[in-house]
């Protein structure tokens, strides 16, 4: 979503914020905006679009002078997309600049309040209410009337905020929404994402709730939510800017995708040792897993996807019942969780709203969380009882598709190992499962070399206007998966659908050439699929099959066309099968002319609720 950058420093401001911002171009946005202090004012540039619209108005940069300012890319939630409504939001007096990630949750109030004293809005946003309080409180010390601001405001917030009469500071202050400082020899930066840092320093302090930033030429200053000074551990970035940069690739989202058998590798190895699973970065006793009464998996989008897989393998695996939920839905459906419930969070960017507000209320209702997080250092990171980290490395496209996997990868190694400890698979079956989970990046390697066969089969269908997608079990929780990659990046419509329960209604919309995508890699229930691929034949749908090389013989008599992927145990099954639907999804979407990287309307990181 909304992204965030100021700079000040002995360079010119405005190319170093135009330059940050694109590097946050992969959150999703639809309008941008910078404020840069010439040393007399403020200059205030915005533009509804994309960046580049905004970095044509000021010549890449060049045409704004200053060596201190903010910057802003922006994804509306109050008020549409406009110049009025992008950030940065002035104060009625020209004197308070602001960049906003998050949501102000009383700005009516605080809007009625400051009305009521004469102030005049201009913009339907609720990040002016953050600028014309500021300014109300404003006696000549920034810090202080932010503080004093920050004392009304409640919601989420990320503030980048600068005056006009002071041109060489910046304040920043946060509140469920990421902020990070960084110092380099050639200025110091304020950022929502260390990615647009990264050209100049892999040094950044991640700022806490609460904690307030002064940036100006001498540095940067930390003070916590009493403005006492407090100093703050510098972490180390130890991945480079070329992991965020495409590299010779047309999309992220294709790089991205070609990554998976290495981040798949990277994320699995260190985690068997001596033909063991060993979790040490985990804190579960034998005892409270043994205690467990339900484990509650809660995601959000594709994450929630991989809760999905993951509730048929761990129950198979553990016995024990295992519910999904979508995190929005969690926390309004008085859950049942108490002291004998683990409740596993999954979230690639451990910033998701939703996902953070399930969490907090499975703490407050006693349960024990244990996230599957990809960036770290995150609030799902932070907050959690324990954390498995994915090592997809920063993940640009909007569609995930690397970090999906590594979440698959480690929900297998929990399953495995939450089993071992339980006892419900004996020692044959153990090993078999590690030596089986290792072959998953050489046989990811083997599907993405075939990719000139999906291909053409994208070839052959992207004028589809609607696609179903159909399986069971494991193959059903593929299907969203895929459906979802399809329709997030080509726009095309599309449905997945449990294979057995497509007869109780969606059927109707099946006609002659009607493109139904077949899962068919679970070999127990490759027959009842097989009847229901010939239900969808007999009313003249077309129908695309994926199957195993076990599974092609059966398949393949009913099937217009097919992809195949090698054999493996039934577990790991998704892991193989979600590649070629990845591709499928990317290559219907370039032939179509999508905008692959940052489809319409959608967001990375999805920060509000
Ligand atoms: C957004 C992204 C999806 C992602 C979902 C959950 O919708 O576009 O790719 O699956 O958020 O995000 P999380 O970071 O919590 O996994």
């Amino acid at each position: 979503m909304c992204g965030i950058v100021g700079y000040i420093g002995s360079e010119q401001a405005a190319p170093i914020l135009l330059e940050g911002l694109k590097m946050l171009e992969y959150r999703g946005y639809d309008s941008a905006g910078v404020s840069v202090h010439d040393g007399c004012r403020l200059n205030v540039i915005k533009a509804k679009g994309r960046l580049q619209a905004l970095s044509d108005m000021i010549d890449g940069g060049k045409a704004v002078c200053g060596a201190c300012g903010i910057g802003h890319t922006r994804w509306a939630t109050h008020g549409k997309p406009s110049d009025e409504n992008s950030h940065p939001q002035v104060s009625n007096s020209g004197n308070i600049a602001v960049v906003h990630n998050g949501i102000i949750e009383n700005y009516l109030q605080l809007k009625d309040f400051l009305s009521s004293r004469g102030v005049k809005f201009h913009s339907e946003t609720d990040t002016e209410v953050v600028a014309q309080l500021v300014d109300y409180y404003y006696e000549g010390d920034l810090l202080k009337a932010v503080h004093k601001a920050i004392d009304r405001i409640e919601g989420s917030y990320a503030l980048g905020i600068m005056a006009a009469d002071q041109p060489d500071k910046i304040v920043g202050v946060r509140k469920d929404s990421p902020l990070i400082v960084a110092c380099s020899e050639n200025g110091n930066f304020l950022a929502s994402d260390v990615t647009a840092v990264l050209k100049h320093t892999r040094d950044v302090i991640y700022l806490d709730d609460g904690n307030y930033a002064v940036l100006s030429l001498k540095g940067v200053e930390i003070y916590d939510s009493f403005l006492r000074p407090i100093d703050k551990k510098i972490s180390h970035v130890d991945w480079d800017i070329s992991s965020a940069e495409k590299g010779g690739y047309e999309h992220f989202m294709f790089k991205e995708i070609m990554e998976q058998p290495e981040v798949i590798r990277k994320t699995i190895a260190p985690r068997i040792r001596n033909k063991k699973i060993v979790l040490d970065e985990i804190n579960l006793s034998s005892d409270f897993i043994k205690s467990l009464s339900k484990i509650y998996i809660v995601a959000c989008g594709s994450s929630y996807h991989v809760g999905m897989v993951a509730k048929y393998n761990i129950e198979k695996l553990t016995r024990k019942p295992v519910e999904v939920a979508l995190a929005s839905e969690f926390r309004y459906c008085s859950p049942i969780v108490d002291n004998k419930t683990l409740v596993v969070c999954i979230s690639q960017s451990g910033t998701t709203a939703d996902t953070i507000a399930a969490l907090r209320e499975a703490k407050r209702l006693g349960g024990r969380v244990l996230s599957i997080v990809n960036v770290v250092g995150s609030t799902i990171a932070k907050e959690s009882d324990d954390v498995i980290y994915t090592w997809a490395g920063p993940e640009i496209a909007v569609a995930t598709t690397k970090a999906y996997s590594t979440q698959l990868a480690v929900t297998y190694l929990l399953g495995i190992y939450l089993a071992d400890c339980l006892g419900t698979i004996d020692k044959d079956e153990y090993e078999r499962f590690l030596n089986e989970i290792m072959t998953i990046p050489d046989k990811v390697e083997s599907i993405l070399k075939g990719k000139g066969h999906i291909q053409y089969l994208a070839s052959l269908y992207f004028n589809n206007q609607d696609i179903f997608f159909i399986g069971r079990n494991i193959d059903y929780a593929l299907s969203l998966e895929g459906s979802l990659k399809l329709k997030e990046i080509s726009y095309i419509h599309s449905e997945a659908y449990a294979a057995g329960e497509l007869k109780h209604g969606t059927i109707s919309l099946v006609e002659d050439g009607t493109l139904v995508i077949a899962v068919a890699t679970y070999q127990k229930l490759l027959e009842k699929t097989i009847s229901n691929i010939v239900e969808v034949k007999a009313r003249d749908a077309q129908v695309l099959s994926l199957t195993t090389e076990s599974g092609k013989p059966l398949v393949g008599q009913v099937s217009d066309n097919m992809i195949v992927i090698p054999d493996i145990d039934e577990l790991f099954l998704p892991s193989l099968a979600v590649v070629p639907l990845q591709l499928f999804a990317y290559y219907v979407a370039l032939m179509r002319g999508c905008d692959i990287d940052k489809p319409r309307n959608l967001a990375k990181s999805v920060t509000v609720e």
